[in-house]
């Protein structure tokens, strides 16, 4: 889908759809839903003052002007009460829009930048929270399936902005917001592609090619060998149950600057989680073909920052393995060995994220980071805590970086929830025979399998991101999830890091 950026009036627009939109409870509407009013003789007035619309979240009416207007159809959506609006609400409005548009067999359609008039955001925020919501909204995982959907997507979307002052920043946001959208339905892609086609090798050949988009941006892949030269045991004990080779892949945005600050992005790489010889449970295990949702997200970031030309020393690593039981694989209690030396008792196969984690987060500190901020689908404690598609927990071993994080997620809608790093949780995480152990025990799983990891992350500050309940919507669609999400893969963590890097780059 094209998407363009017009100065003028959206009741002069010639497209199959134009959309305008309404708080709730406002009686008579002002800016450019009146003007659309008062061009079809107040039949936006009518349809409120009759009680058929209300404007609340996610309502949206279709009107015919019969000539009025070039256009062929007016969409009117919801944006709910005002006291409650925000950017999400500017996502899932436009998603609202963009599916009907679709539903409607529009070919062309067109829209107001929600939130910049009345709403009172920034207008280029709130352009880029337009395209985000209509991209997302829009998306449909198709690469596998013969017949094609029933209806197309709309050829072209077009944001029309009355002040002409404000134009450039429209297509400034509007550019970012595709940008940003488009790479998160990459992650989505590659969280929904089954483990089948989305091998350790296919990420790696993946990083390859963004990375060759780029002149600022190299990739360099290791395998099973050179990560052993390295000494990365643990990663390798988990990959060694698999035929599939395993891929250690480094990514690197102008490399080599020792005056730009470097932050490095880690990802779960799991290509597929069986739980390894501590088998998972069969149902609902076509899931676990998303256990690399972290190394989507960081696949995702990479590609946004190659494009933004970001001023940073990005590096993006992604071990990538798939966890399988076999007559190879690693077993409870084998010990392994990490790259930093410490030797780690295998009590659960299934814990397997944190293994591969430790050599990534280990390797993470060659860089001299800035920050290290890891992505991973590691635990189901989480997803209890929290709660499916509530927030990621985020653990951080610094208040700078935090803020940082939750900035960053206030603007771009993905939560994250503050959790504590307690000393106390490395008691259960003792080991008969080695330096510690891989599970601690039934009680405070995603607090324990975060104190794993930092035996990992030493000599930077550093933050932890469990985002196994974010990655995959199981929920069904309703009113009150966004509209932009659909079951499957959600990209979740490309939003959130893209907005953290710009930040980063804007302020130093
Ligand atoms: N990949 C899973 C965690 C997961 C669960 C992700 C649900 C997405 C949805 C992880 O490797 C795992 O199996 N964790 C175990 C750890 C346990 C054995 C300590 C878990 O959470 O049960
Ligand atoms: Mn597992
Ligand atoms: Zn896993």
């Amino acid at each position: 889908m094209e998407i363009q950026v017009m100065a003028g009036a959206i009741q002069s627009t010639e497209d199959d759809l134009i959309v305008v939109n309404l708080f709730e409870g406002v009686e008579v509407p002002e800016g450019a839903t009146g003007a659309v009013d008062q061009t079809m003789s107040g039949a936006i007035r009518e349809l409120i003052a009759d009680g058929d619309f209300q404007g609340k979240r996610g309502e949206i009416a279709v009107l015919y002007p019969r000539g009025a207007l070039p256009a062929s159809r007016v969409a009117i959506v919801g944006l709910g009460p005002q006291k409650e609006f925000t950017l999400e609400s500017v996502r899932h409005a436009a998603a609202v829009a963009a599916k009907k548009a679709r539903d409607l067999g529009a070919e062309s359609f067109s829209s107001i930048v929600h939130g910049a008039g009345v709403g009172g955001f920034d207008v280029k925020d709130a352009a880029q929270a337009v395209v985000e919501g209509t991209i997302l909204g829009l998306y449909r995982y198709q690469e596998l399936k013969n017949k094609p959907p029933d209806r197309a997507d709309p050829e072209s979307f077009t944001l029309v902005q009355f002040d002409e002052s404000q134009v450039t920043d429209v297509e400034k946001g509007a550019e970012l917001g595709e940008i940003v959208a488009e790479a998160a339905c990459l992650a989505r892609d590659l969280i929904n592609r089954p483990a089948n086609y989305a091998t350790p090798s296919d990420l790696a050949e993946l990083a390859l090619e963004i990375a060759a988009e780029f002149d600022t941006m190299r990739c360099q892949v290791l395998n099973e060998e050179d990560a052993a030269e390295l000494g990365m045991g643990s990663f390798l004990g988990v990959a060694q149950g698999s035929e599939e080779p395993a891929t250690f892949i480094i990514m690197e945005h102008n490399p080599g600057h020792t005056d730009l600050d470097t932050v490095v992005l880690v990802g779960k790489g799991i290509t597929f989680d069986s739980g390894g010889i501590s088998l998972k449970p069969s149902e609902n295990m076509d899931r676990m073909r998303g256990d690399m949702g972290g190394a989507a997200a960081v696949l995702g970031t990479m590609l946004v920052v190659g494009q933004l030309e970001l001023p940073l020393h990005v590096v993006g690593l992604v071990p990538a393995t798939e966890n399988l039981p076999s007559g190879h694989a690693y077993k409870p209690g084998d010990v392994i060995t990490a790259m930093n030396g410490k030797t780690i008792e295998v009590i659960n196969t299934d814990a397997e994220g944190r293994l591969i984690l430790a050599d990534a987060l280990a390797y993470a500190a060659r860089f001299e980071p800035k920050a290290v901020i890891d992505l991973a689908t590691l635990t189901g404690a989480c997803v209890v805590a929290l709660g499916r598609g509530m927030a990621a927990g985020a653990f951080c071993t610094d208040e700078d970086l935090l803020g940082r994080l939750q900035a960053a997620s206030q603007i771009s809608g993905e939560r994250i929830w503050h959790m504590p790093l307690y000393d106390e949780y490395m008691a259960s995480l003792e080991s008969l025979t080695a330096d510690l152990s891989n599970t601690g025990g039934r009680y405070g799983g995603v607090g324990t399998s975060a104190m794993f990891l930092k035996q990992f992350a030493e000599g930077y500050t550093w933050a932890h991101l469990d985002v196994a309940g974010m990655t995959f919507e199981e929920r069904s669609p309703s009113p009150k999830l966004p509209a932009y999400l659909q079951k499957g893969g959600t990209g979740f963590g490309v939003r959130l890091l893209a907005q953290v890097l710009r930040d980063w780059a804007a302020a130093d």
